[in-house]
C-alpha cells in the first residue's frame, strides 16, 4: 500500500486530508461515525476571546451543488476551549490545528500566547476570512496591510506552524498570500467560503439575518483550485487546499494545483463515509500508478509539466 504521509505547512501529517474549521467541531463531535484519527489533521471550530452565541437562526441553507452558511462565528471561546475541548482531543492521533478569530492584531497575539502553552496544539490557523461577522462580509482577509499586521503579531509569540485562511472575495489573492509570506507564516489556507445569499419568494428577502452567507461545497471546488494554483504558481507560501473537495479526485486535483494538503469541508455534513472512501481510493490510485508514495506522484506531475 502507498505511503500518504506529507509534509504541509511545516506539519508531518500521516495523509494528506484534514478535517476543514467550522465542519468538525472541536474534533470529537462526529466520533464514532467519522473517526478523527482518520485524518492527517483536524482544524477546529474557530474560536474567539470570549464565548459567542452566533448569527440568528436560520444559519444554513442548502444549494444545488453546496451550502450556504451564516454561523456567526459561534464558539465556547478560548477558557472554555482550553478547559474541556482541547484535554479531550489528548488520544487523538492527529494533528490538531486551532483555528482563531478576533478582532485585532493584539486580541490575536494575546490567544496565541495562551495556545502557546499547551502541546496539543500542532499549528493555529488564523481565520482572517469569516464573511459572516461584519457588514457585507467585510473581513481582515481582503486587506493585505491587516493581514500582514495580525500574522506578525502572532509570529513574535507563537514558534509552531502559524497557517492563515485566505478569502476568495477578493481580486488578487495572491497579493494577500505574499503578505501572509511576509508576516512569516508557514502556510495559507485556500480558500474560506464565497459571499452568497438566498431570497425566500415569498417574502422576497434572504432567510438570513446577516443577508449575506458563505457558499461551500462541490460548486467553489473550480473557484478554490485556481486560488491555489495561483498562490502555488509564484512559488512562495505554501498552501493548504480547501472548497469543495468530496473524492479523493477532488484531493488529487487540489495536489496538483499545488496544494501540499486539503482539507474536507462540506462533505463531512453530506457524506460521512467520505473520508475512509478517500483514503482508500487515494492509496489504490497511487498503486495503481505504480507509485510508493505522494511525492513520487508530484515529481511524475512536475515531469509533465
Ligand atoms: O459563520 C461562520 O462561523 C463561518 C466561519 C468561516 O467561514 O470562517
Amino acid at each position: 500500500m502507498a505511503d500518504l504521509l506529507v509534509f504541509a505547512g511545516g506539519l508531518e501529517l500521516k495523509n494528506p486530508m484534514l478535517a476543514a474549521s467550522g465542519c468538525f467541531g472541536y474534533g470529537l463531535e462526529a466520533d464514532p461515525v467519522i473517526p478523527p484519527s482518520l485524518f492527517g489533521g483536524i482544524v477546529t471550530k474557530t474560536i474567539t476571546p470570549a464565548p459567542r452565541r452566533g448569527n440568528p437562526v436560520p444559519r444554513l441553507a442548502e444549494t444545488h451543488a453546496g451550502m450556504l452558511n451564516s454561523i456567526g462565528l459561534e464558539n465556547v471561546g478560548l477558557d472554555a476551549f482550553l478547559a474541556d475541548k482541547l484535554p479531550a482531543l489528548e488520544d487523538v492521533d492527529s494533528k490538531i490545528v486551532v483555528s482563531v478569530s478576533a478582532g485585532s492584531a493584539g486580541e490575536f497575539a494575546e490567544m496565541a500566547e495562551r495556545l502557546a502553552e499547551h502541546a496539543r496544539v500542532d499549528a493555529l490557523e488564523l481565520n482572517l476570512s469569516c464573511p459572516n461577522v461584519a457588514e457585507h462580509g467585510r473581513n481582515f482577509a481582503a486587506d493585505p496591510a491587516a493581514v500582514a499586521a495580525i500574522g506578525k503579531a502572532v509570529r513574535r509569540v507563537f514558534a509552531r506552524p502559524m497557517w492563515i485562511k485566505l478569502s476568495p472575495n477578493v481580486t488578487d489573492i495572491s497579493e494577500v498570500a505574499r503578505a501572509a509570506q511576509d508576516a512569516g507564516a508557514d502556510a495559507v489556507t485556500a480558500i474560506n467560503t464565497l459571499l452568497g445569499m438566498d431570497i425566500n419568494i415569498d417574502s422576497g428577502k434572504s432567510p438570513f439575518a446577516r443577508v449575506t452567507a458563505g457558499l461551500s461545497g462541490p460548486a467553489i471546488l473550480p473557484v478554490a483550485l485556481a486560488a491555489v494554483w495561483r498562490i502555488a504558481r509564484e512559488g512562495g507560501i505554501p498552501t493548504i487546499g480547501v472548497g469543495g473537495a468530496s473524492s479523493a479526485k477532488g484531493l488529487l486535483k487540489f495536489l496538483a494545483a499545488g496544494a501540499e494538503a486539503v482539507q474536507l469541508g462540506t462533505v463531512l455534513f453530506s457524506d460521512p463515509g467520505a473520508p475512509q472512501r478517500i483514503l482508500d481510493d487515494l492509496a489504490t490510485h497511487l498503486d495503481a500508478q505504480g507509485h510508493t508514495n505522494l511525492n513520487s506522484l508530484r515529481e511524475q506531475w512536475k515531469e509533465q509539466a
